[in-house]
């Protein structure tokens, strides 16, 4: 009887042992040759100690053909489950590349499959963990229903609770439309590439020859292409997927997590005073003013490489979580462009679906004229900008440091497409144009001196903050050394805002 007993205990010991060992020391050798870490040591760095709850592990594919009837590892592939960040729960996948090069099967789907529907009925965040080498081949069209069923999932969870990605080894083919359907994702130098056809089938079709990672690697995807959000030296250090967690809610109907603050709210900072500077044409880093009004002087940037010209990120005054998007003169003057228009109004919405209130900075000289924008299709990429505010109904709060002119003033969160609190430096300038631009358009034939003057009177007269704030359309002028107790206040008034938008099915934002 106890014999019996003990086998069976034995028993579940050497399953539960071979689904952690995985595809064997060999394989694991050579994924942490190549700098990678497993899935199970990746899934210990992301979550807190011991909180780790698998769910699957002795999960088989179900494959008979090409032998793989006697190669079944418990798992299959993928390490899936729940535990804590920072003691909030979220569900995880982690694609184990020593069984099968992580490749996807129908089991293996079904696993991603379940966790992605827990995480969606229990209402919390869904991180995923990528290193595959795609579609099962042995297993053919199941394992491509199972990528299916998982973007199915991912869109229909898109909204209801934050879904995050990492890429930290090969996501190639229709592999990577999981990641691109999530809201953010991190990849690693060097060790991770993203490509839908990769460079032996581009060099058929096109003869262009491109490396692994000039195609698909971290920069490429950080820089160029703007898929990706965040880059890491290495998988330890993608792990700081915690600290974006620590600014979102587990799910839509929540507030995001507010955290006790010892930073005064009614600090001031007099260097705000300067730091934009008189001469309209000159630079300045709109970074420093967000640095200096958040709390701690923490700013959590998004896609810190990707259409500079505009900057987006996390940061908290007085505990709670913000979204700040802010034109950055430091980089082509800071004018809206495609990249810039998609990569805020993409963050804009974020904010909106996950209740994080967006604080917007506007110094902006207009939309980048050239046929290269044109012939791009700004018409349409500004105009997802323009959705994007219009329909966000969280506290829209935004502070005009310098320049709102034309078009990019109505966009960057101006009263007009619901701004509830809308402040403006003294220097602001707030106008349908430059006054070179407008001189040159209402007096084109006065002489140079005449044409000096004109600018002086146009300066005068529009270059400033009053004319909108007679009208209302700006609240209140601030001094800049107030910014960070204007922006509390405004919160605080806002905090209970409820707007509601007219019912329909979806809305058609310009794709
Ligand atoms: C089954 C796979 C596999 C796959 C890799 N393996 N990819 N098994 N299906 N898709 C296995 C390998 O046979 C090998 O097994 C082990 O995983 C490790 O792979 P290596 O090639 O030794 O590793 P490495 O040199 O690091 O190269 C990694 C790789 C390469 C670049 C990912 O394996 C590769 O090119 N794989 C095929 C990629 C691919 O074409 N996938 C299908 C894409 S189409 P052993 O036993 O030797 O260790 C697709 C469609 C999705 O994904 C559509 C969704 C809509």
């Amino acid at each position: 009887m106890e014999e019996t007993k003990d086998n069976k205990y034995q028993e579940l010991e050497k399953r539960n042992q071979a689904a952690e060992l995985g595809g064997g020391p060999e394989r694991i050798a050579k994924i942490h040759a190549s700098g990678r870490k497993t899935a199970r040591e990746r899934i210990k760095y992301l979550l807190d100690p011991e909180t780790f709850v698998e769910l699957d592990k002795l999960v088989v594919h179900r494959n008979q053909d090409f032998g793989m009837d006697k190669q079944r590892i418990p798992g299959d592939g993928i390490v899936t489950g729940y535990g804590k960040i920072d003691g909030r729960l979220v569900y995880v996948f982690a694609q184990d590349f020593s069984v099968f090069g992580g490749s996807l099967s129908r089991a293996n789907a079904d696993k991603i499959v379940k966790v992605q529907e827990l995480s969606m009925k229990m209402g919390a965040p869904l991180i995923g963990l990528n290193d595959s080498g795609g579609a099962r081949i042995q297993e053919g069209v199941e394992s491509l229903a199972g990528y299916a069923d998982i973007f199915m999932r991912n869109v229909r969870a898109s909204g209801v609770v934050p879904q995050i990605s990492a890429i930290l080894g090969p996501c190639a083919g229709g592999a990577v439309y999981s990641p691109a359907l999530t809201d953010f994702i991190f990849m690693t130098k060097e060790s991770s590439y993203m490509f839908v056809t990769g460079p032996d089938v581009i060099k058929t079709v096109t003869h262009e020859e491109v490396t692994k990672e000039e195609l698909g690697g971290a920069n490429t995807h950080n820089s160029k292409s703007g898929v990706a959000h965040f880059k890491a030296d290495d998988d330890e250090q993608a792990m700081m997927i915690r600290e974006l967690m620590s600014f979102l809610p587990s799910n839509n109907m929540e507030g995001p997590p507010v955290k006790p603050c010892t930073d005064s709210a009614h600090r001031t900072d007099e260097k705000l005073q300067t730091i934009v500077p008189d001469n309209p044409n000159k630079a300045y880093d709109i970074k420093d003013i967000i640095h200096s009004v958040a709390d701690d002087h923490n700013f959590f940037e998004v896609q810190p490489h990707y259409a500079k010209n505009i900057a987006i990120g996390f940061g908290r005054l007085n505990g709670k979580p913000v979204g700040f998007v802010a034109n950055q003169p430091a980089a082509l003057a800071g004018v809206l462009d495609i990249d810039g228009s998609i990569k805020a109004a993409r963050f804009v919405r974020f904010c909106d679906a996950f209740n994080i209130p967006i604080i917007t900075f506007t110094d902006v000289p207009g939309f980048l004229p050239g046929t290269g924008q044109e012939f791009g299709g700004i018409i349409k990429h500004g105009a997802k900008l323009i959705y994007a505010y219009a329909e966000a109904t969280v506290p829209k709060i935004n502070v005009i440091t310098r320049k709102a002119y034309g078009g990019a003033y109505c966009v960057m969160s101006s009263k007009h497409l619901g701004g509830d609190v809308n402040y403006a430096y003294p220097g602001a300038e707030i106008a349908v144009m430059g006054p070179d631009g407008a001189v040159n358009i209402l007096y084109r034939k006065l002489n140079d001196e005449e044409k000096a003057k004109a600018v002086e009177d146009y300066r005068e007269k529009f270059c400033t903050p009053y004319k909108a704030a007679g009208l209302g359309y700006i609240d209140e002028v601030i001094y800049p050394r107030h910014t960070r107790l204007k922006l509390i206040q405004a919160l605080e008034m806002t905090e209970n805002k409820r707007e509601s938008l007219p019912p329909k099915k979806h809305g058609n934002l310009p794709l």
